[in-house]
């Protein structure tokens, strides 16, 4: 296991968007910073909606799309996002946001945050060559920069029509590089050589279970939880991602989320004991597992062959029974000599105890190589909602921690997971 790696809380970029023929572009640009770890939001101006619609950023960045600042709460919400941003991109921006920026005017979502960011702004113009040569932009231009505004020049070529000079946005992987530098202090590719995602885990046999169990009252009732599985097929994502062969053991997980996981085998499963079934099934042959799935603790003891009858008393008791624990039966009965086995552990804390003193406690009697500790609360945890993970070693080391989106705390993992096989490689 690679040791002390820590993941500081992902940066927090902003990107505007702005009406410019280059819209289109920009999903590009936000591809490359959601891929290098990076916390996104995205702010169109109303004309750049038109050209880019707001599903298409929200699928990129798993975050809403708010435009009008007649959505009160949203103008909070992004008040607050400028003010925490650690970076802000505009690109393309327009002569237009340009003019607006210089003089402060504030009349979209866009401008508002521009106006409440602390953090560095970086702008990639993109216009016809007319209007960026025209006095008034050099000019405004020339403001923004002495105020500090970054501006990555537009480059040379063919724009709309049969114009051509200067006015074209750069390319998304330009306007990333020198951005990132400046978020960061780093070169990309520096960092990409560091932290290569690149088919680490080749050749590699990861069991994934997610979702959560359905323990059976009678044919048609049952004892569930509220887990849509989201995180675990996060998790097979950035596995598959890096060049794993993954099956999914799946326990009721959202139908609608399951195409996250294309590319790794997925097994249905119900309850508790059926999932316990089929890790052991698969256990001897994986190199590593990772224990995603909310796996209820105790199941009822006599399921009725039939629809249970209301019986008059008022009331009803069920008695329940332990289920098996299979996280801690694989880790404590290891099938296979080098295989990595991953826990979570969703907690909330307490009066009596931490998130951190309940994690680590579960990390030991458990047994895992790794926990991840979910913090699960109202507005984290569970769906897609923003998550905070720590992960610990059995001896109640922290190895990383983290908090974004469940995509970008799944590539955590996964990094974690690639780490440890790296490292037993050498
Ligand atoms: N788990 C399991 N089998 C069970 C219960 C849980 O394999 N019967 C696994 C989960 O998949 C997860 C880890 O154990 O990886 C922790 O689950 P959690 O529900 O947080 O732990 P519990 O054992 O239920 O502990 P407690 O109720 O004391 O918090």
């Amino acid at each position: 296991m690679a040791a002390g790696r820590k993941v500081e809380h992902a940066p927090r970029v902003v990107i505007g968007v702005t009406g410019g023929i280059a819209a289109y572009k920009a999903a590009y640009l936000v591809r490359l910073f959601v891929k290098a770890g990076a916390d996104v939001h995205v702010i169109p101006t109303p004309t750049a909606l038109e050209m880019v619609g707001a599903t298409t950023w929200e699928a990129l960045t798993h975050h809403p799309v708010l435009v009008r600042t007649s959505e009160h709460a949203d103008e909070v919400a992004h008040v607050r996002l400028g003010k925490e941003a650690d970076l802000v991109v505009v690109a393309p921006a327009t002569a237009n946001t340009i003019a607006k920026a210089r003089a402060g005017i504030a009349d979209n979502l866009l401008l508002n945050t521009l106006l409440v960011a602390q953090c560095p702004v970086v702008m990639a113009p993109a216009m016809h060559t007319q209007m960026w040569e025209h006095p008034a932009t050099q000019e405004n231009i020339a403001v923004l920069q002495a105020r500090g505004v970054h501006i990555i020049p537009p480059a040379s070529g063919q724009l709309t029509g049969a114009d051509s000079g200067p006015g074209r946005l750069p390319e998304p992987e330009d306007i990333f590089a020198q951005s990132w530098e400046i978020l960061t202090g780093e070169h990309p590719d520096a960092r990409a050589e560091q932290h290569s995602t690149e088919h680490t885990l080749r050749g590699r046999n990861i069991l994934v279970t997610a979702g959560g169990t359905h323990e059976a009252l009678d044919p048609v009732r049952f004892i569930g939880n509220r887990s849509s599985g989201r995180f675990g097929l996060e998790i097979a994502r950035a596995l598959l991602e890096r060049g794993a062969r993954v099956t999914v053991l799946a326990a009721h997980v959202a139908r609608d989320i399951t195409a996250l996981a294309s590319g790794a085998e997925i097994v249905p499963v119900s309850s508790a004991r059926d999932l316990h079934q089929a890790v052991l099934a698969r256990v001897k042959n994986a190199d590593g597992v990772v224990m995603s799935a909310a796996v209820a603790d105790f199941r009822p003891a006599e399921p009725a062959a039939s629809k249970q009858k209301k019986d008059g008393s008022g009331k009803r008791v069920v008695e329940l029974v332990e289920n098996p624990d299979i996280l801690a039966d694989i880790s404590h009965r290891r099938r296979r000599s080098g295989q990595l086995i991953v826990g979570f552990a969703a907690e909330t804390g307490d009066a009596n105890g931490s998130v951190l003193d309940y994690g680590r406690e579960k990390a030991r009697r458990k047994g895992a190589d790794l926990l991840v500790i979910n913090r699960v609360g109202e507005k984290t945890g569970f769906g897609e909602v923003p998550t905070e993970i720590t992960v610990v070693t059995p001896a109640g080391e922290v190895i990383a921690s983290g908090a974004g989106s469940k995509a970008q705390m799944a590539g955590i993992i996964a990094g974690l997971i690639a780490d440890h096989f790296t490292t037993e490689r050498v």
